[in-house]
């Protein structure tokens, strides 16, 4: 049996992206459906990163009375950045007058959701897009399944893949779903989560001569930790005393507090942005179009960026038939995604140790280190990146 619907906006991904688009959407009267293959439970509990730059705080604050961005979530005025024994707090408010928030998406996903159900969105949960057609024409439809096997048929005006890394809507508009431009890492991380007081009070990027170890917090009792590692290692494979050591000798200095493990994970470095984000009537967001390594902790913000920008340009579309922003979508898009990407790569290559790293390079990588932290020009440049550049002023 198959159901049709139809809609201005079919979104595919109830993630960060595809719910805040719906948010602004609604708030110019322009109907969506959103759809994920997931359910609402696996959406609230996948473990992701957790730095909001002040301007996606600021954003889910306007669009959302309830957020819990500032009781959950916790403010950070700087980070460390530690190198063998050597150490630099960067203090963002003084550099940039911006901070971060400590907020992790998966609490960020809680609060869209009731957000978004609370104010009637329809969407759906656990449907599967099997295709999409017409994305050229002025009707893209879209073909998704549900998990009893019944069929859904969308029809829109406008489709939007905010589907994740690995999207099925970016086939719609690169012509295939691995076009686009790529960079591996020679290395992960190895992710814990542990029950365990804060061993800091703000997050520390470590560079030691072992490899990267990032100290970063979720609550009073509960702290994420990563470390640097091959990218075939198994999570399962060291045990909690290992994982201690290693973690340990990576922030000389420092005392972590050790408890319980109660999560591990391995997560692969990619850089990638799609070929094209947006042909017809199909436009990509967040990961679908771009993917960043965690380092510059961009990936979410990144997202929300691209959903502002593409938010004004349906409004202009759908509300007044002015097509001059979705045309420049892509270009204004782009323009930060490959600042975000240049960052992310920075920040990872400066704070990593490659496998085949020669005394030059580790020696180089040393001096690029306290170019950044003795100068207040090198630590600008990092708090700007990070804190995050100004969004369209325009948009929300
Ligand atoms: C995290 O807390 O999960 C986190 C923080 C900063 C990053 C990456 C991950 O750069």
């Amino acid at each position: 049996m198959t159901t049709t619907v139809r809609t201005r906006v079919a979104i595919v991904g109830a993630g960060p992206a595809g719910l805040i688009l719906s948010q602004l959407l609604a708030d110019a009267g322009i109907d969506s459906i959103v759809v994920d293959s997931r359910s609402r439970e696996q959406i609230e509990s996948t473990i992701r990163a957790g730095i909001l730059e002040q301007n996606t705080a600021d954003l889910l604050r306007a669009i959302d009375p309830d957020t819990r961005v500032d009781t959950v979530g916790h403010r950070h005025d700087g980070i460390e950045l530690r190198f063998g024994d050597e150490g630099q707090r960067i203090d963002f408010p003084s550099l940039v007058g911006r901070s971060v928030w400590l907020y992790p998406q998966h609490e960020v996903l809680k609060d869209l959701l009731a957000l978004r159900l609370g104010r009637g969105q329809d969407l759906r949960f656990g449907v599967t897009v099997d295709g999409v057609e017409g994305g050229e024409s002025e009707h893209p439809v879209v073909f998704a399944s549900d998990a009893r096997g019944e069929h859904l048929r969308i029809e829109a005006e406008f489709l939007v893949g905010a589907d994740g890394s690995r999207s099925v809507v970016r086939g719609a508009v690169s012509g295939s779903r691995a076009d686009g431009y790529f960079r591996e890492y020679p290395f992960a991380w190895f992710g814990i989560l542990c029950e365990a007081p804060p061993s800091s009070e703000e997050l520390i990027y470590s560079n030691s001569g072992q490899g990267f170890a990032l100290i970063s917090q979720r609550s009073p009792t509960v702290q994420r930790m990563y470390y640097q590692c091959d990218p075939s290692a198994d999570a399962a494979a060291p045990s909690d005393a290992e994982i201690w050591d290693t973690l340990q000798a990576r922030v000389p200095g420092t005392t972590l507090n050790e408890g319980p493990i109660i999560q591990r994970d391995v997560l692969r470095f990619r850089s990638f942005v799609a070929q094209e984000l947006r042909r017809g009537r199909v436009a990509l967001v967040g990961d679908a179009a771009h993917t960043v390594p965690p380092t510059g902790a961009k990936g979410m913000n990144l997202a929300i960026a691209d959903v502002v920008l593409l938010a004004d340009a349906l409004r202009a579309l759908l509300v007044t038939g002015d097509e001059r922003l979705i045309d420049s979508y892509a270009e204004r898009a782009l323009d930060r995604i490959w600042k975000a990407q240049h960052f992310s790569w920075w920040m990872t290559s400066m704070l990593h140790v490659t496998p085949d790293a020669s005394d030059f390079d580790r020696r180089r990588q040393r001096g690029e280190l306290r170019t950044v932290a003795s100068s207040e020009a090198g630590r600008t440049y990092l708090a700007e990146g990070y804190t995050g550049w100004p969004l369209a002023t325009d948009s929300v």
